[in-house]
């Protein structure tokens, strides 16, 4: 069955609230759910929505799968440490599984997607008892009824036909920063990529659908919403209207918002987007912008379909339009074929971009990708490089923050931070981590920092009134 809308899981929603409700009378308390996520921004977005179903069908959420009577672990294939990372965890559980055997656990998202990995888990962790891919979030309960009813082990095969899905129950994890799914999928097979095998064709959720979905959040008071695809330039292909207008109407909402998105393609970046977004009042002045190699001979071998010169003239068109903007992109080392002039030839663009921000990785083979039949690299080469690339980045990174001190900028305060619940710490319109001393009542709330320091991954300073 291929629901188009969450409300045709009503029938499964009903039956599973009866079932979590025997269970309660068993258990003595209402049954738990616990979310593990792994992977990007957009599984963040997936994994509210479990947790907002899980909700829906009775069951309470919690923070320790000790205590679950039902884990979903939504897991990530974008690279093989997010994979193993993954089975590690859900490896971990086999333990539970043994002291609580109701315990139900279903494996998610992108990495069971895949039929090589849906077998692995077949055979050899026997205790999963439910995976379904990215394209079956909303049959969760569906799925998991069967489960339940038919009590045998469900493997959901990935969807022949890709739909967006509207009205599922959203539990998200903040009340003042949230993610809006705008579209999902991805067809362009960059040749490194396991999205478009995983997350299926692009597909772009109604114009309608998300002004509502922004406006309610904004009359809620969320005050940093970022707006998530995987190739948001492409938004609405094929409709009369296109992301730029999409973002245009959306800065129309009143209230004290930021507004960001992610991820951009460079080939489809257009100017219009940056005109957009430079006489914006709500849009950050931030744009992620994978580049993933300064080599025109890498590039076409990634199908990215675009060179070098294209993503310089785009980032000259965003600092003519918005020379605060802030900048970062992602990069791969040790793509196939990569070489040392290759390399130098990113190492060249990063000196004269000066990213403020950069997502660095060791290109990893992905089962089923043109990049993953060819030649490696030998690893300790692409180690070599990977540490050189941070090393430069780590100095222009420096360099683009230390003027920031002594300027008074608005952060959005998140509260204590990790490692000292003294100083707290939110992010700044670029996104950059800030750390200041706050107070419990300014969480969730923008405040003005003076910055009286900064190195290459933070900035330092005081609250000002
Ligand atoms: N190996 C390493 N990095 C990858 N990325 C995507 N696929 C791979 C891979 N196979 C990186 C890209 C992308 C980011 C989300 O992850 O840089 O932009
Ligand atoms: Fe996100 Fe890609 Fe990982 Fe899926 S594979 S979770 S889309 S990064």
């Amino acid at each position: 069955m291929n629901q188009q809308n969450y409300q045709d899981a009503q029938v499964y929603i009903e039956k599973l609230r009866g079932f979590t409700a025997e269970l309660a009378e068993v258990l003595g308390h209402t049954p738990k759910c616990f979310v593990l996520t792994f992977g990007c921004q957009q599984n963040e977005a997936d994994s509210e929505k479990l947790a907002g179903m899980a909700q829906d069908m009775g069951y309470e959420l919690c923070d320790d799968p000790a205590d679950a009577d039902l884990i979903a672990v939504n897991t990530c294939a974008i690279r093989e440490h997010a994979e193993q990372k993954a089975l590690s965890i859900v490896g971990q559980y086999k333990h539970l599984k043994a002291k609580k055997p109701s315990l139900i656990i279903a494996v998610c998202g992108c990495m069971v997607a895949q039929e090589h990995r849906r077998e692995d888990i077949k055979h050899k962790y026997p205790y999963v008892d439910l995976t379904f891919g990215t394209a079956s979030l909303h049959r969760f309960p569906e799925l998991l009824w069967q489960k339940i009813a038919r009590s045998r082990r469900i493997f959901c095969p990935e969807e022949t036909e890709y739909i967006v899905a509207e009205g599922m129950p959203i539990t998200r994890s903040s009340d003042y920063r949230a993610w809006v799914s705008i579209m999902y999928g991805c067809n362009n097979f960059c040749s490194y990529c396991i999205v478009p095998y995983v997350r299926g064709r692009e597909r772009s959720r109604d114009k309608d659908e998300v002004i509502a979905e922004v406006r309610d959040l904004v009359a809620r008071g969320y005050k940093d919403i970022t707006l998530l695809g995987q190739n948001v330039n492409s938004y609405a292909k094929g409709k009369d209207y296109d992301f730029a207008d999409l973002l245009s109407e959306l800065d129309k909402i009143e209230g004290e918002y930021v507004l960001r998105f992610m991820t951009s393609h460079p080939k489809d970046a257009s100017y219009k987007l940056i005109d957009v977004m430079a006489s914006s009042k709500h849009i950050a002045h931030q744009f992620h912008l994978p580049l993933q190699s300064g080599s025109d001979s890498i590039l076409k071998a990634m199908n990215r379909h675009y060179d070098k010169a294209r993503y310089l003239d785009i980032v000259r068109y965003i600092r003519e339009k918005m020379p605060d903007a802030a900048l970062s992109s992602d990069i791969i080392v040790g793509f196939p074929g990569e070489t040392d002039a290759d390399f130098e030839d990113t190492m060249d663009i990063l000196r004269t971009v000066r990213f403020d921000m950069l997502f660095s990785f060791i290109y990893s083979p992905r089962k089923g990708t043109p990049a993953a039949e060819k030649e490696q690299i030998d690893p300790k080469i692409k180690g070599e490089r990977f540490d050189r690339l941070l090393a430069l980045q780590h100095d222009i990174a420096l360099e683009k923050n230390q003027p920031m001190v002594g300027k008074t900028i608005r952060v959005l305060c998140d509260g204590p931070s990790k490692n000292n619940p003294e100083i707290y710490s939110g992010r700044e319109e670029g996104n950059k981590i800030v750390f200041f001393t706050a107070t419990p009542e300014q969480v969730g709330k923008f405040v003005q920092v003076k910055i009286d320091r900064a190195d290459a991954f933070a900035l330092w300073g005081e609250i000002v009134n």
